[in-house]
């Protein structure tokens, strides 16, 4: 990517103090830098410690600017460093993936991993602008694409207009905007996450819990807390699909919807490497997820159709197992 591309989007916020966090992978220099190895492992209160201490001994002031460059592990530590030093300065996010330019570097959920779990602290708080330039896809490798790809399908399960349009893995690159213009439209309407924000959470009870036991799999000791696993699109992926199930037993969706999603998974995603032995573990998961508002309550957004998402809806662990034999069984 030429870095006069960059600075050319950036150009009406550029201030007097800017200081860049960048993914090392994309061999850009950009002074001051602070550069960051991408990983699971990283996204940590170390780092965010090291980013601290670096800006107080360039004695950054609240007028600084910080430019997030990367895919969501940089935006969220970036944007999470950013939000806390000196109580809050301006963030710019600039998403390197397709993940992050469709959804981690907007809406303004920051955050690191703490105590073996993913995002456990953080704050929500906007950048003053997310900037896409599509010409980062060119570099990305395949499973990243496809993992970003999830989050697109999950999102236009949201928008009727969108769902019609048709989505192509091969031409994503001409359709981020319209994406993202759902995502924003949606958190514009409520930022915290009381109410309709918590629609973008369609397929992230079931996913997360596919994530959580993947990364619970890949644990050698507990010394050695990898939290590498599923990449959080493809759990998403088949969370739609499980979660679409119980939208068609509980609330009528049209069961072609259904088919069409689960037909995107096998073609794009491939199956879940869990199964009916994981049913248990998986539920535990799922009781635990951050999203459940009563204790023994399993919280799930699920559709009515597209574009009618029902939030706050439940469902019974019998239930919950019919769903979990669908997605296993395809
Ligand atoms: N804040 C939110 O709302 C939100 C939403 C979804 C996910 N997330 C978080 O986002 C993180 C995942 O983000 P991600 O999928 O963007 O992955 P990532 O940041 O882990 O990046 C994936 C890999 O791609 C490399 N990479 C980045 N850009 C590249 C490019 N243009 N070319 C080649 N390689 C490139 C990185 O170095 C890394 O190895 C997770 O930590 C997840 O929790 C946050």
């Amino acid at each position: 990517m030429d870095i006069s591309a960059i600075l050319h989007k950036l150009s009406p916020y550029l201030r007097e103090e800017v200081y860049y966090i960048v993914d090392d992978a994309l061999g850009i220099d950009l002074q001051p830098q602070f550069a960051i190895h991408a990983t699971e492992e990283n996204k940590s209160l170390q780092t965010v410690t090291r980013i601290w201490d670096w800006l107080f001994s360039l004695h950054a002031t609240r007028c600084a600017l910080i430019v997030c460059i990367g895919g969501g592990v940089v935006t969220d530590l970036g944007g999470f460093a950013a939000s806390t030093y000196r109580r809050g300065v301006d963030y710019i996010n600039v998403p390197t993936t397709l993940l992050s330019m469709v959804d981690a570097a907007t809406g303004g959920k920051t955050g690191i991993n703490y105590g073996g779990l993913k995002n456990a602290i953080g704050v929500i708080r906007q950048p003053l602008d997310t900037i896409i330039l599509p010409d980062w896809l060119d570099t990305l490798p395949s499973e990243q694409l496809i993992s970003g790809f999830g989050e697109v399908i999950k999102t236009a399960l949201l928008d009727k207009d969108l769902w019609k349009q048709g989505l192509g893995i091969e031409e994503i690159g001409l359709r981020i905007e319209d994406v993202l213009a759902v995502k924003r439209r949606i958190v514009e309407q409520d930022p915290t996450e009381q109410d309709i924000r918590k629609a973008l959470n369609l397929g992230h009870t079931v996913g997360h819990a596919v994530e959580g036991l993947s990364i619970h799999q890949t644990q050698t000791s507990p010394l050695q807390r990898g939290l590498g696993g599923v990449l959080h699109g493809y759990a998403v992926m088949y969370g739609l699909v499980a979660e679409l199930y119980l939208s068609v037993v509980k609330l009528g969706l049209d069961r072609e919807i259904l088919r069409q999603v689960s037909h995107l998974m096998v073609t794009h995603f491939g199956r879940p490497n869990c199964g009916c032995s994981d049913y248990d573990e998986l539920i535990a998961l799922m009781q635990d997820d951050k999203k459940n508002e009563q204790v023994g309550q399993i919280n799930f957004t699920l559709l009515k159709a597209v574009g009618e998402p029902v939030i706050n809806c439940t469902a019974t662990e019998a239930e919950i197992k019919e769903a979990l034999d669908y997605l296993f069984t395809l």
